[in-house]
């Protein structure tokens, strides 16, 4: 379910990279709509809607010289609208144009610094006052030699060719990342090459997306029955918000609570949900089973493992009770693809596997709904927004599926779930009424498996030690601990000792990710 839809747009054609998605977010990023579409795919009819403002030619893994896996449609050259070509689609440039492309005697990966050479329009506001800029490179393949009609715009020690142009074409290469953050203003580059070059015009906004995914939903499910898992997250809130907008009753959420939640969830799911958007939600009260199933384990493998097949069993069974079902939509987000395969089908190097509901649709032959496969977390974000999802859903910290159970080390208990819940509700609204939570990646309190001495009054005192976790990310891949004011932390600690009976000791985890995880299990 790709957004297909008649506006202006820049096309993106695909190689393999694993950035490939990333160009197209930049795109998005500076407003204007972006169709990516594989290499493989491309035809004549394709190239010849006038709906194409320009083209950007991706990275990808394979080398230019591979002319049976690479298959490149010369006819896109012929297209006469500008053209960039990134890392790999820079080399296809060249070598088509009757330059030369070689291995590199040195792989460049990482940070390169780049010199000026010629102004260009793509390099506007691009380099710094001394003609410099720092970019990412990742190639093991150079331009060694370039084509009659183009010029050198900049070189790095090892890329003698960063970037080439040949104005009187209208053709651009590029052997760094624009759409990286590491490389400085490469967003720059980008918008002098969609705005400047291609003079495309604004034409994309969350509201639009919004638009464009109900309507597509619309078509491809047609008067089906989608069921869906609710957890309340953002991610699955956002779908199920949005099917809810394209097919109404015919979207039925389970809600299982697991009742390893965060204080008081299950009632703001069934409030926000049920009461306020009227869904048709079906929710089971799954807390004494899960917590039968997990008695005396402290693996923390074999917890996580429980659950999850716990969980698909209980969604399972309700959902069977569902007559003509046909579809299971979850919230994949491309971040969660991007390990496993290119999302359009190119070439591309596999890395991971991903697992959702991890074996449901085969199992119970349903097809897929995956509105937000082609979105990163922040765009989900400001389409919940646009769908009217209450700000507290949207913009709440990241977590885990098997919910408070890995943030207990050691066997997981009614009375140590009680305890933890009322420890990291005080944490959270700290946080919030100090207006710390959203400069905040993911905060939450854990429950450790050691009872200390303490004293209280007169008396002495023997019980948990609760931890308390804030970090800052980008996307949780990498971490670093957040930095409060002694001031804060001492508060934090103080109200939860005074309030909760069972914790005498609280602890502030200054790891950062790595060495450590984010969560504890
Ligand atoms: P770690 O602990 O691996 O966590 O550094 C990275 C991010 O992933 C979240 N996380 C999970 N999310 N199911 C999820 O949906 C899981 O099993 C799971 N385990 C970790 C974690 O909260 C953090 O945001």
């Amino acid at each position: 379910m790709s957004p297909e839809v008649n506006l202006k747009k820049i096309l993106i054609i695909d190689f393999g990279s694993q950035f490939t998605q990333l160009i197209a977010r930049r795109v998005r990023e500076l407003g204007v709509y972006s169709q990516i579409i594989s290499h493989k795919k491309i035809n004549n009819q394709l190239l010849e809607t006038p709906n194409i403002n320009g083209i950007i030619l991706s990275g990808g893994p394979l080398n230019v010289y591979e002319v049976k896996k690479v298959k490149f449609n010369k006819k896109i050259l012929n297209s006469k609208v500008p053209i960039l070509g990134i890392c790999f689609g820079h080399q296809i440039i060249a070598k088509e144009f009757g330059g030369k492309v070689n291995k590199s005697e040195t792989r460049e990966f990482g940070l390169a610094n780049i010199k000026k050479i010629n102004n260009s329009k793509l390099t506007k506001n691009f380099f710094n006052k001394k003609g410099f800029n720092n970019v990412w490179m990742s190639h093991s393949d150079e331009v060694t030699k370039i084509p009659k009609g183009f010029k050198v715009v900049a070189s790095s020690t090892n890329s003698k060719f960063a970037i080439i142009e040949s104005i009187s074409e209208n053709f651009y290469g590029i052997q760094f990342h624009p759409e990286v953050t590491h490389t400085q203003n490469g967003k720059k580059l980008l918008k002098n090459f969609i705005f400047s070059i291609c003079k495309s015009k604004k034409n994309w906004s969350s509201k639009f997306q919004k638009k464009i995914l109900i309507n597509n939903i619309k078509n491809y499910v047609g008067s089906s029955k989608v069921i869906c898992a609710l957890s309340g997250g953002v991610d699955s809130s956002v779908v199920a918000k949005l099917l809810k907008s394209a097919i109404g009753k015919n979207l039925i959420c389970i809600f299982v609570n697991t009742g390893l939640l965060r204080k008081n969830e299950e009632f703001e799911i069934l409030n926000t949900f049920k009461k306020r958007f009227k869904f048709n939600l079906i929710y089971v009260d799954a807390k004494n089973l899960f917590l039968n199933k997990l008695k005396n384990i402290s693996d923390p493998e074999k917890k996580r493992k429980i659950i999850g097949n716990q969980f698909i069993k209980v969604f399972e069974k309700y959902s069977k009770k569902i007559k003509n079902v046909e579809f299971l939509a979850q919230g994949t987000l491309y971040p969660d693809l991007i390990e496993s395969k290119s999302a359009t089908g190119s070439q591309s190097s596999k890395i991971k596997s991903h697992h959702n509901v991890g074996g449901l649709p085969k199992k119970m032959k349903l097809k897929l709904v995956e509105p937000l496969k082609y979105l990163f977390k922040d765009e989900v974000r400001k389409l919940g927004l646009e769908l009217n999802l209450p700000k507290n859903v949207i913009l709440r910290h990241p977590f885990p599926g098997p919910g408070l159970a890995i943030r207990m080390p050691g066997i997981v208990t009614k009375e140590k779930l009680k305890i933890l819940k009322e420890a990291d509700a005080i944490f959270i609204q700290s946080l919030i009424s100090n207006n710390l939570y959203s400069k905040i990646w993911q905060a939450y309190a854990a429950l450790l498996p050691v009872k200390t001495v303490g004293v209280m009054g007169d008396n002495r005192t023997y019980e948990y030690i609760c931890l308390l976790r804030a970090i800052t990310s980008q996307d949780g891949m990498t971490a670093d601990f957040f930095t409060f004011k002694k001031e804060f932390i001492q508060s934090v600690s103080n109200k939860i000792i005074n309030n909760i009976k069972g914790v005498n000791r609280v602890v502030y985890d200054v790891t950062s990710k790595p060495p450590s995880t984010i969560e504890l299990e």
